[in-house]
Order: C-alpha cells, then structure tokens, then sequence
C-alpha cells in the first residue's frame, strides 16, 4: 500500500528534476502570441534590403542565448526547430539552404522578399500564410541567425 503511493511520487521528483528546460520552454510558448494574433498585430514596414552579414567563427554564445529567446516569443508560434511544417517551414537546416543574407532579409524585409523573392514566394505557395514582418531590428536578427546556425549543428 504504501509503495504504491510513493511510485507516483517518486515519478514526478524525477519528471521535475530532468525536466526543467522543457517546462521552461512550455512556459514560454504559453506566454507566446499565437500566429492569428502576430499576423493581426504585425506593422507593414521594412528597413533597407541588408548586403553584408558578417559570420562568426566560432559561434558567439551570448548571441546564440539572446536569439533563442527571441525565437520563443516571436517565432516559435509558427516555426519548429525541427524539420517539420507548423505555419512556416521548420528551421532544421535552414542555415544550410539559405544564405545569411537571405535569412536576414526574410526576417527584416519580409515583405519585400515575399513580393520579390522567388525562392521566398516558393514558400508562400506551400504555406499559404504570410510570415507578418515583425520589426525585428537588424542586430536582433543576426542573433537569431546564430540560433539557427547552432540548432543546425555549427559549433
Ligand atoms: C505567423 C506565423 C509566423 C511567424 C510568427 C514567423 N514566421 Fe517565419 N515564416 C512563416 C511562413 C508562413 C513562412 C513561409 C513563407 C510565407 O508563407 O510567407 C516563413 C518563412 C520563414 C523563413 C524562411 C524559411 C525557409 O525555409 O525558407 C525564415 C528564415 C523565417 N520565416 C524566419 C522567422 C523568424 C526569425 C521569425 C521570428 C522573429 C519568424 N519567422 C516568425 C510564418 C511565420
């Protein structure tokens, strides 16, 4: 009798104990706007198309941290990080399909890549959502771009 009360018990000291992150990361997607409300709240504005975008080698870890955090209140309504569709396409391997410039105009300029882009249009066309601009500062989207370059494995 008295075992079987403590094997519940015991389960979930260990689901706390190794499961710390993830209920962090639940946490922060609950705290996240859904994709209905970013495409409704989303300005339709964009900087100048980006040019240069300077790589890092190795990875600058406080960048990687800081785009995490951005990519789970902004992004990860609609984008896995795996290779799997949600609303957008999922971002395993992205770094490796895509150019960092690219990758920095589709998060800055948005919409300028869905009204000029064909490889950005080619999405679109399978997603049938539009990725809202989210006024994502340059320097913010060069530290998710390090993200993506550390969820693809780069060091
Ligand atoms: C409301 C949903 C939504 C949100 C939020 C969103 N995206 Fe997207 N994203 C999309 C869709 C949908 C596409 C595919 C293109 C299209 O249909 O507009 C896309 C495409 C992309 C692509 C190109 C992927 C590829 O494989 O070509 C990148 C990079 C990207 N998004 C980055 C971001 C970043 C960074 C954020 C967070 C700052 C973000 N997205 C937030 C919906 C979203």
């Amino acid at each position: 009798m008295k075992s079987h009360r403590l094997i519940p018990l015991l389960a979930a000291c260990l689901t706390l104990a190794s499961c710390g992150s993830k209920e962090e990361a639940d946490a922060a997607a609950k705290a996240a706007p859904t994709p209905g409300e970013i495409i409704a709240g989303s300005p339709v504005v964009h900087g100048p198309e980006i040019k240069k975008v300077d790589i890092t080698n190795p990875l600058n870890a406080a960048w990687v941290t800081s785009g995490k955090a951005q990519y789970d209140t902004k992004c990860m309504p609609c984008h896995r990080l795996d290779g799997t569709k949600l609303v957008g396409p999922g971002w395993k391997d992205v770094t490796k399909r895509r150019t960092p410039i690219w990758i920095m105009n589709m998060i800055c300029n948005t919409d300028f890549m869905l009204s000029q882009d064909a490889e950005a249009q080619k999405q679109l066309e399978l997603c049938l959502v539009r990725m809202p601009n989210q006024n994502v500062a340059v320097e913010d989207a060069r530290k998710i771009l390090e993200f993506m370059r550390s969820n693809d494995g780069e060091k």
